[in-house]
């Protein structure tokens, strides 16, 4: 994908950008983290955290992207030259690198359930059972090792290749198929006998459990699903023509992401509540769930394993985004550099992912800050560092771009009103940051 290349219509640049959006982080992460912080409450943070910050920040790096049509560095650069603020996009890279080395780790939980269903290893076990095959398989060193490895050298392929437009056909099929399955699966889950108490967890906000850390890691979650924070949708965006809606877009990616983190929700809890699991399992939540909810549809195992298929597809799309912002940067739109440093960082991203992968077995035990370090790896990427970026960008965009350009610029391709405008940049000018340092500082228990 050389620097000029433009997306080859309106809808390859949603989907591309969806297809970062919509991945792990509505699909695992969030019933995980919504069933350690209580549920429903946590929910409902979230919503508002990802209307009220997330979709402002979205558009506003959707704003910086595509007025400089460049990179993540070199665009604000171009905005801000002689300064600093390109540090943003330098954060964003490492952020990208730390967070794709914990991400294959999950994306390769997918593959060993790929594997194991296919041969049919999973067929006729009890929900119990599910848990302890799979607890088995992930401690397994090389097991572990080697499907992170299969998830990198797949995502390392298609960024050397730059293969934009076959993701983009890929995407057309695969995204709608996962929203199809994610409902066949709610319906199954919801029928479950005993599931309704899973549904009142999620839907029903209990504010009695809210913590500090409930309303940061609301937060985290709303940018990490929204991969904002990391100027990935900067650099996304930097494809993009003209006569495209900004506003449009980022609403339309909004929607679908928070639709498909209920449909997670609605098959996820139901079911834990009917199968009497524990909601705070942590990261293998959803691994220890799925396998019972499709064992309970007819022919379930071979739904299963198209919901597999789809589900490692939107994993790896939101991986492309990550080695993409920092391959594009690093090989400056040269196609031959595109390749050497696609291998490189990917090599390197796996190699820092090591320890990440064996946190689940002979590392386990290990802990830093009270957390192991795949643990620590995902706090700092979702709590500390998105926000950071995402708090940067804020400050950035009212700070150093025009107020009329920006109007302008999100005028483009769509007539947005005077009014809206003038909201977004409020929220983006005061409430993003303002609310951002609040919570930082409420986890520091300055308040
Ligand atoms: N939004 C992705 C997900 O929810 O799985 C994660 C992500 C992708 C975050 C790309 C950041 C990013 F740059």
């Amino acid at each position: 994908m050389s620097q000029r290349e433009q997306w080859s219509s309106k809808l390859g640049f949603i989907l591309a950008a969806a297809g970062s959006a919509i991945g792990l982080g509505a699909i695992w992460k969030f019933p995980y983290i919504a069933g350690q912080n209580g549920g429903g409450a946590f929910f409902l943070i979230f919503i508002v955290f990802t209307l009220l910050l997330g979709l402002p920040l979205l558009l506003a790096e959707f704003t910086i992207g595509r007025s400089t049509q460049d990179h993540a560095i070199a665009s604000y650069r171009k905005i801000a030259p002689g300064t600093k603020w390109h540090w943003i996009g330098i954060l964003g890279m490492v952020t990208c690198f730390i967070l794709l080395s914990f991400y294959s780790v999950i994306g390769g939980w997918i593959i060993i359930y790929l594997f194991k269903t296919i041969k049919g290893d999973l067929n006729g076990l009890s929900s119990a059972q599910y848990a302890d095959v799979f607890g088995a398989t992930i401690s397994n060193p090389t097991i572990s090792l080697i499907v992170q490895f299969l998830f990198m050298l797949i995502t390392i392929l298609v960024v050397a290749k730059g293969v934009q437009k076959g993701i983009e056909q890929a995407s057309k099929i695969m995204m709608p198929a996962l929203f199809i399955l994610f409902i066949l699966l709610v319906i199954r889950a919801v029928t479950l006998d005993g599931a309704m108490e899973g549904v009142t967890f999620l839907l029903q906000p209990d504010f009695s459990k809210v913590t500090s850390k409930t309303i940061l890691e609301a937060m985290g979650q709303s940018f990490f699903t929204l991969s904002v924070g990391v100027s990935v949708m900067v650099t996304y965006s930097s494809y993009l023509p003209k006569s495209q809606s900004l506003p449009r877009s980022a609403i339309s990616i909004v929607g679908m992401n928070l639709v498909i983190v209920l449909l997670a929700g609605l098959a996820i809890f139901p079911a834990v509540f009917a199968m009497g699991l524990e909601p705070g399992a942590g990261p293998v939540l959803l691994f220890n769930v799925l396998p019972t909810v499709f064992s309970h549809l007819p022919f379930g195992m071979l739904f299963f394993i198209a919901f597999l298929i789809l589900f490692l597809f939107a994993a790896l799309t939101s991986a492309f985004s990550m080695l993409e912002i920092i391959v594009s940067v690093i090989s400056k739109g040269n196609p031959n550099g595109r390749k050497k440093w696609s291998w490189i960082i990917g090599l390197a991203i796996f190699a820092f992912g090591i320890p990440s992968a064996l946190s689940y077995g002979v590392l386990g035990d290990i802990k830093l800050f009270g957390k192991t370090f795949f643990d620590l790896m995902d706090y700092t990427v979702s709590n500390i560092l998105m926000p950071l970026g995402s708090l940067l960008i804020a400050i950035f965009v009212p700070l150093k771009m025009k107020k009329t350009a920006l109007y302008e610029e999100l005028q483009k391709g769509s007539n947005l009103k005077k009014g809206l405008f003038e909201t977004w940049f409020f929220l983006l000018r005061y409430v993003a940051p303002l609310l951002i340092i609040a919570v930082m500082l409420d986890v520091l228990g300055v308040w």
